[in-house]
């Protein structure tokens, strides 16, 4: 694809080569971007690339990618340092260690020495992306762009912009990650975002069932997975509880609440719509809207969706 194809993104910098760095460089290299990958040392960037062909390669043998993805991902550059492979770059993906002050650095550097329309993003798991901007010297193309392990299949990315992001820069970070066949959404600036915020919450949760006595680890894994977790190819939890009942979830609430603790107090915001009437897709309206036709309409396709998970699990021989 040319550079109109890719929102006028031809060539890529990935700084640091591990789980996430590697990935991306080798996703960009086969989405037909030059890509060039920086480690700590040149020695460990020439590593971290014998890793990614290796890791091509074994897709490639199981089928998961077409032949030339090998040759594609060959294409990755290995530049002798962070100067030279960000100085050609339209876009710079910093995927350093979760290290505060050594992402600082890392983008200092990036910012003296990439050219003043290069686009510059953070990776960062956690770390506020207004607390990494002052660090770059323009802020205005500075944001975080949250890939997903394993970032070549994952679809989804978080997009960050911090108080002195330009739209521009966002909605050009946005219209290449389409290109390239990512699911951007864009979350607001604060330490974990959306997904980490969520995920982290289900963990100590879990961990807190293990401690209580309630399943061990592995059954938590299965009634994860094979319950709730089943719907969330397709639903988050605002469709989810629309399709549930809201009235059910505030009754759920309030037995969690005087059973397990007070945190799991119902939300006003489930308390005021059950008070309204507005009980989810049953009573056409909770936190989303649903005519006749639409709630009929979501409760087939939600159907069709599960029965396709559910025969491709099958075929996987990975329902249990
Ligand atoms: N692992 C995940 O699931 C995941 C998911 C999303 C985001 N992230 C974030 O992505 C970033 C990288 O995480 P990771 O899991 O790939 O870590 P990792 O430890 O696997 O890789 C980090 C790489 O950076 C290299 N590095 C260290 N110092 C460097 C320097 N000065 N210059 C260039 N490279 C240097 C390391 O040698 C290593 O290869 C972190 O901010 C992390 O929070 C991780």
């Amino acid at each position: 694809m040319g550079a109109d194809g890719h929102a006028g993104i031809e060539s890529v910098a990935v700084l640091g080569g591990g789980t996430m760095g590697g990935g991306i460089a080798g996703y960009l290299a086969r989405a037909g971007l030059r890509v060039a990958l920086v480690d700590a040392s040149l020695e460990l960037a020439e590593q971290a690339r014998e890793r990614l062909l290796e890791r091509t390669q074994g897709h490639v043998d199981a089928g998961l990618l077409p032949d030339e993805a090998t040759a594609a991902t060959a294409r990755v550059a290995t530049p002798p340092d962070l100067e030279a492979a960000v100085g050609d770059a339209d876009l710079v993906i910093e995927a350093v260690p979760e290290e505060q002050a050594l992402k600082e650095d890392i983008l200092g550097r990036c910012s003296a020495a990439a050219r003043a329309t290069a686009i510059i993003t953070s990776n960062t798991s956690s770390l506020p992306i207004g607390g990494l901007a002052p660090a770059v010297g323009e802020p205005a193309r500075f944001l975080g762009v949250h890939w997903f392990n394993p970032p070549e299949w994952t679809p989804g990315i978080e997009v960050i912009a911090a108080t002195g992001t330009s739209r521009e820069t966002v909605e050009r970070v946005v219209a290449f990650l389409r290109a390239i066949g990512k699911r951007p959404a864009e979350v607001a600036d604060r330490a974990g975002f959306v997904s980490n915020r969520l995920q982290m919450a289900l963990l100590r949760e879990a961990l807190a069932c293990v401690e209580e006595g309630l399943a061990t680890r592995e059954s938590i894994d299965e009634v994860v997975r094979s319950t709730f977790g089943f719907r969330l190819p397709f639903f988050g939890p605002f469709l989810i509880a629309d399709m549930a009942g809201l009235d059910t979830y505030q009754s759920v609430f309030e037995t969690l609440e005087r059973e397990v603790g007070p945190e799991f107090a119902a939300p006003a915001a489930v308390r005021e719509l059950v008070e309204a009437g507005r009980l989810g897709t049953k009573s056409g309206n909770g936190f989303g809207d649903y005519t006749e036709a639409e709630r009929e309409r979501l409760l087939l396709e939600r159907d069709r969706r599960y029965a396709a998970l559910a025969k491709l699990l099958a075929e996987l021989d990975d329902s249990g």
